[in-house]
């Protein structure tokens, strides 16, 4: 972490201004979402399997999106995908068809970040399963080698949650993933499997090799949510586009991607293009019943349309705001790849210097520096208090709450077995950086006088709170 800083010239505190909107999908709704909703309605047919004038909109979104993740950034989509979609109705139900999916039950163990949001860890404990926490590296991604230390012989599933836009060390993931894989083929023991939460990252790119076991597409550059073996996405506001509520489960593999097609449903395979029921004919699991609705499916095409030129813009204010918090003296959050940066530029976050003072005056200081941004509404969060997002902030996870009847954790083990604890100081790395990291949203849609006047805010608040 770097020194405090000494700006050259003392800044002047500028007059406020009002921000456009942090949802980067709703800035944009205009005439043709007004369109699909009104076609979905003069259809009369508002569900995705059939009705008197169908439209087929949900079908059609899950071929574009699995179009799109074949896609390279800002490159028309390829005619044919490797990838099969299922849409649901929320990035939660989607994290929970896909584990089910997976495979995942009582007393398994799944790896995930504590750096996240609340769903990545319900969906686990709904399926029975144990949370195992893993530390994070300056990414405050999930760190790859740190995840040797936290798997045992449970382990079935590890979830990386690229945050706030910014990228896991995914390659270097996915190749300790392969590495332990035919370890335990050697043990006997059954195979990890990882499922990306991309919620927070529909779009962005990284750069290493996909496929869990054995490569299962060449290095390179690749859609966040094609590494794993399968992945999930949000449609909710706060996300890159919006149809107000939804997901979207991908999968590469044909078996897992058809298990998430018939558990997300009625818990019936489709097997054939016309198959007799419309919820399938081959039972195979217990249905979530997470379908997503026409409306919704017309409205996220239309907005999938507008993601690469809506992150073209959002980059580019990101990496000229993150600049000017460099050149005020701030260390900023580490890229996963300073060489192939596929980050959204969702969020930029910045690091307060290290001055080896003690926990309560960290504290102090990251509230009085989120609270003195928020006086020029620029929406900050001192990461500490970043709500359900933090491991230690979520009180159900922290007093291992059980399911109705009990479990996950099993009474015996649960208070002695370390990879089950989750009170702050589990994870010291990530700890860290959540004390001493400030963040601002950065709206999609900004002028380059809101720009100036973000880094004015910047620079008044940097002298007057951060060296304070
Ligand atoms: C990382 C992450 N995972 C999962 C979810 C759940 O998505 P949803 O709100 O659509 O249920 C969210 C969003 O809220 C999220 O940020």
């Amino acid at each position: 972490m770097n020194a405090i800083p000494s700006p050259s010239s003392s800044p002047r505190r500028p007059p406020h201004r009002e921000l456009p909107p942090e949802f980067p999908g709703a800035a944009r709704y205009a005439e043709e979402e007004l369109e699909a909703v009104a076609r979905v309605v003069r259809n009369r047919s508002p569900f995705r399997y059939y009705g008197p004038r169908f439209g087929g909109e949900v079908r059609e979104l899950e071929r574009e999106f699995a179009r799109f993740l074949a896609s390279a950034p800002g490159e028309p989509w390829p005619e044919s995908s490797p990838f099969q979609v299922t849409a649901v109705n929320s990035g939660t139900g989607a994290l929970e068809v896909a584990l089910d999916a997976l495979g995942v039950g009582e007393g398994d163990e799944v790896l995930v970040q504590g750096f996240m949001w609340i769903s990545s860890i319900s969906a686990i404990v709904r399926q029975r399963a144990i949370p195992v926490l893993v530390d994070s590296d300056d990414t405050l991604n999930m760190d790859p080698a740190e995840i040797r230390r936290r798997v045992g012989p449970r382990t079935r599933v590890v979830i990386p949650v690229p945050m706030l836009g910014g990228c896991a060390r995914i390659g270097a993931l996915m190749a300790t993933v392969r590495e332990l894989n035919i370890e335990r083929a050697r043990e006997g023991l059954p195979v990890i499997r990882v499922l990306e939460d991309c919620a927070q990252s529909m779009g962005a790119h990284a750069f290493g090799t996909p496929g869990s076991v054995t490569p299962t597409a060449p290095e390179g550059i690749h859609r966040v949510g094609t590494f794993g073996d399968a992945a999930i996405f949000s449609l909710q506001i706060n996300k890159n586009i919006t149809a107000g509520e939804g997901g979207l489960v991908v999968s590469r593999d044909p078996g897992i991607a058809r298990r998430i097609e018939a558990l997300h449903n009625a818990g019936y395979a489709r097997d054939g293009e016309t198959p007799t029921n419309w919820y399938g004919d081959t039972p195979i699991g217990w249905g979530h019943g997470r379908r997503l609705g026409e409306i919704q499916g017309a409205l996220a095409r239309v907005q999938l349309r507008r993601l690469d030129p809506l992150l073209e813009a959002m980059r580019s204010s990101h990496d000229r705001i993150e600049a000017h918090l460099r050149s005020l003296g701030l260390a900023t959050r580490a890229r996963a790849d300073a060489t192939h940066p596929g980050d959204t530029g969702y969020y930029c976050q910045f690091h307060l210097p290290e001055r080896g003072d003690g926990d309560e005056a960290r504290l102090r200081r990251g509230r009085a520096v989120a609270a003195a941004l928020g006086e020029f509404g620029l929406r900050p969060w001192f990461l500490h208090d970043f709500e359900v997002h933090v491991y230690y902030n979520i009180e159900p996870l922290v007093g291992r709450w059980p399911l109705n009847g009990g479990g996950p954790w099993p009474e015996a083990t649960g208070a002695q077995d370390s990879r089950y604890g989750y009170d702050r100081g589990t994870l010291p790395h990530l700890d860290r950086w959540l004390t001493s990291t400030v963040g601002i949203n950065i709206p999609s849609v900004l002028t380059p006088e809101d720009e100036a006047y973000i880094r004015a805010a910047l620079s008044w608040v940097v002298s007057t709170t951060v060296g304070a």
